[in-house]
């Protein structure tokens, strides 16, 4: 039951954090290497309850009766056995294991691999991708198409996961680590920084769109385009773009065209993300708000300090900020 319930609180709303429902070609050879070995495992844990149970229940002496004879001191036959057996079956367990490390870190790209920069900050996820589209906590890739994540830490040591994509792969600092996969099922898979990295190392959180060829695509161009103009006729939202203009924001946040700051994520097309704070919080106007208002209640020790809007005014830029699809 302790189990079931453990097992639960790592779903996230029909999305589970599994190691088991593989998604990639990466993840599918990571599983057969588990079950591979779970079953020589088995095999093996077979052998010796049934040798433990034969010592205890047939080779072993009842009460009255005498001890039975030992085996002969030293029996070569046996000696060759014991050894022979477990260099066996550490052999079959090596070798599929040592294949995987080595199919699962290719030291070249693969033909028409997409390359995309992944640069881990505390506490969020900065993707840019080779025709400069850039965005934040939220990566998009193509199904059945090779993807290299070129690893790169603004800070100190974090690691990308997402267990149904793949291994965990250190990000270090000074260095670039490479993880190469196809994915081949589209969908969203949830991911987590995997090495404590501080106070909000749990917050460290993601997600990985595997979209269609097509609709890669079409996420990608609205990416590469300037931020969604605010219409003339929406009072709200334009207000807001001059508070934005106007505040402490710009100097950690970009958005295309308005403000240059690189600290913190690219805001440019951020209302056409899904979730924010680094995919604590889906993406609403309360939410925002509240992120704004407080990041610290969310995120605890985030670098973003509080704004202190009056709530009008609050309105105005959450407007803004969710009309930049
Ligand atoms: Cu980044 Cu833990």
């Amino acid at each position: 039951m302790a189990i079931a319930l453990a097992i639960a609180g790592c779903s996230a709303s029909g999305h589970p954090m599994t190691t088991l429902a593989p998604k990639s070609n990466l993840a599918q050879w990571i599983q057969n290497l588990f079950i591979e070995v779970t079953v020589w495992d088995a095999i093996i844990l077979a052998i010796v309850v049934c040798a433990f149970i034969l010592a205890v229940f047939v080779f072993s002496s009842r009460v009255g009766e005498a001890a039975p004879a030992s085996a002969a001191s030293s029996d070569l036959g046996l000696e060759i056995a014991w050894t022979l057996g477990p260099t066996l079956v550490l052999v079959m367990i090596s070798v599929p294991t040592i294949r995987t490390i080595f199919r699962s870190q290719p030291a070249l790209a693969p033909a028409g691999a997409l390359e995309i920069k992944v640069v881990a900050h505390q506490w969020w996820w900065e993707f840019q991708y080779p025709d400069g589209a850039k965005t934040a906590n939220e990566l998009h890739i193509p199904a059945d198409r090779p993807i290299r994540l070129l690893l790169e830490s603004a800070d100190i040591i974090h690691s990308f996961w997402v267990p149904q994509l793949g291994g965990k792969r250190d990000v270090v600092p000074g260095q670039i680590n490479e993880l190469t996969f196809v994915a081949t099922v589209p969908g969203m898979y949830p991911g987590q920084c995997a090495e404590f990295c501080g106070l909000s190392h749990a917050n460290m959180r993601f997600r990985v769109f595997v979209d269609l060829p097509d609709d890669f695509a079409k996420w990608d161009r609205a990416q590469l385009a300037g931020p969604a103009a605010t219409p003339a006729t929406d009072l709200l939202a334009s207000n807001g773009a001059k508070i934005f203009a106007n505040s402490p924001c710009t100097t950690c946040h970009m958005i295309r065209g308005i403000s240059k700051g690189y600290i913190g994520p690219d805001l440019t097309h951020f209302g056409s993300r899904t979730t924010l704070a680094a995919g604590v919080l889906k993406n609403t106007p309360e939410n925002v708000a509240k992120w704004i208002g407080n990041p610290q209640e969310t995120k605890p020790g985030a670098n973003m300090p509080a704004l202190l809007l009056p709530g009008p005014k609050m309105n105005a830029l959450v407007a803004y900020l969710e009309g930049l699809k």
